[in-house]
């Protein structure tokens, strides 16, 4: 799991004034929009005992109280009234929780989850379809058990989907993958695939009269975790920003954002969801069946094939991200049903304002024994708490 990105984490539309626990990396956050509707993002882990803000409510100033002692803290994270304090007594500086730096962009509500100043930040991708009034989009999510980056290589991969989709989009009479050539940059890589679906069926096969022998796809990522697919359907676009958000290590909540620009009614919305969601019902089986369920670290650990080009580049820029201490230490993020003693939590900017106080934000009673060892290639660098 990589840290210092923008990840979407929630669609926008679910983002209220009732604080919302949304997961990523492994760590739990609490989200909620300030009167302005501007959204706040802080670590759900109160730092007197671990309480949930997220089963908090609202206070006073845009601000949380944690459900157990009644803590509060402002938006940027600073503890701002201990109730169990006799008059006059201060509140401790280090008494604070991680806020993220948040965005909304293309119906997604973003948060930075790293510690780098705002001028070193990567993007955010575009997504020119957002703001084209003649594309529609519908909003899709699946919870799968599988690692996050075998459901995001899953979606980059055109060789499979004679076999896993060959009831749907697949065709299995035409499974060759034409040699294709990569563009991108440090974020992100694409390519025009050409394939040979065979006729859509139902309510899009009645649009379909004539049918080209081959369609040029559009497939490509976008670090951390996004896939971009692009469909040329004889009748128009249809357009999938598909984002695998890391619950934890072995789970992934899919959120897809599907544009189309044909049948833009909301009547037809029903049908694009049920197209995506068959198609993830296929791929779902497969992927939470992989082994090892990790993406290896080294490329020479998996067999690559030419029609394989953007998982390797995919690999290849992930291998340099980790050897810039990018790579999110996962054993520190306990999971399954013995005693939870550790939790993790991504340091945000605030703590380089603040080195002082930097391993002080979250309580040290759960971290500073914390068992268990370091993935050896993969050395952690986020705080446990
Ligand atoms: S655990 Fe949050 S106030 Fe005590
Ligand atoms: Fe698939």
């Amino acid at each position: 799991m990589l840290k210092n990105f923008w990840y979407a984490v929630e669609f926008a539309h679910a983002v209220t004034r009732a604080p919302r626990r949304v997961t990523c990396l492994g760590q739990d956050f609490v989200l909620y929009r300030r009167r302005d509707g501007r959204v706040v993002c802080l670590s759900d882990l109160c730092v007197h005992r671990g309480g949930a803000l997220s089963m908090g409510r609202l206070v006073g100033d845009d601000g949380i109280a944690c459900p157990y002692h009644g803590w509060e803290y402002a938006p940027d994270g600073a503890c701002t009234k201990i109730p169990a304090n006799p008059d006059g007594r201060g509140i401790p500086r280090k008494a604070r929780v991680d806020s993220y730096p948040v965005r909304e962009e293309y119906g997604m509500v973003w948060a930075f989850l790293g510690d780098l100043p705002e001028e070193e930040r990567p993007p955010i991708p575009h997504f020119p379809q957002h703001d084209d009034p003649s594309f529609r989009a519908v909003y899709f999510e699946m919870e799968i058990a599988a690692n996050y980056e075998r459901t995001f290589e899953n979606v980059v991969d055109a060789a499979h989907t004679p076999f896993v989709h060959g009831t749907s989009f697949g065709n299995p009479d035409r499974p060759q993958i034409p040699d294709f050539e990569i563009t991108g940059d440090d974020w992100s890589a694409e390519a025009d695939i050409l394939l040979s679906p065979p006729p859509p069926k139902g309510l899009w096969g009645l649009l379909s009269r004539t049918r080209p022998d081959t369609v040029v796809v559009t497939n490509g990522w976008y670090l951390p975790n996004i896939v971009k697919l692009h469909v040329r359907l004889p009748f128009g676009d249809l357009i999938l920003y598909d984002h695998n958000i890391p619950l934890s290590r072995d789970r992934t909540l899919v959120k897809i954002v599907g544009y189309r620009n044909f049948f833009t009614g909301g009547w037809a919305d029903r049908n694009a969801l049920r197209r995506i969601e068959k198609i993830l019902l296929q791929d779902r089986p497969i992927v939470e069946n992989q082994r090892p369920e990790l993406l290896p670290f080294d490329l020479a650990d998996e067999l690559h094939l030419r029609s394989d080009a953007l998982q390797v580049a995919y690999r290849r820029r992930r291998r340099a991200l980790i050897e810039r201490g990018w790579w999110v230490g996962d054993d520190d993020t306990a999971a399954g049903d013995g005693p939870r003693r550790t939790a993790t939590v991504i340091p945000s900017p605030a703590r380089r304002d603040n080195p002082e106080l930097a391993r002080a934000w979250t309580h040290r009673a759960r971290g500073a024994d914390a068992p268990g060892g370091r993935t050896p290639d993969a050395p952690a660098e986020e705080e446990t708490a």
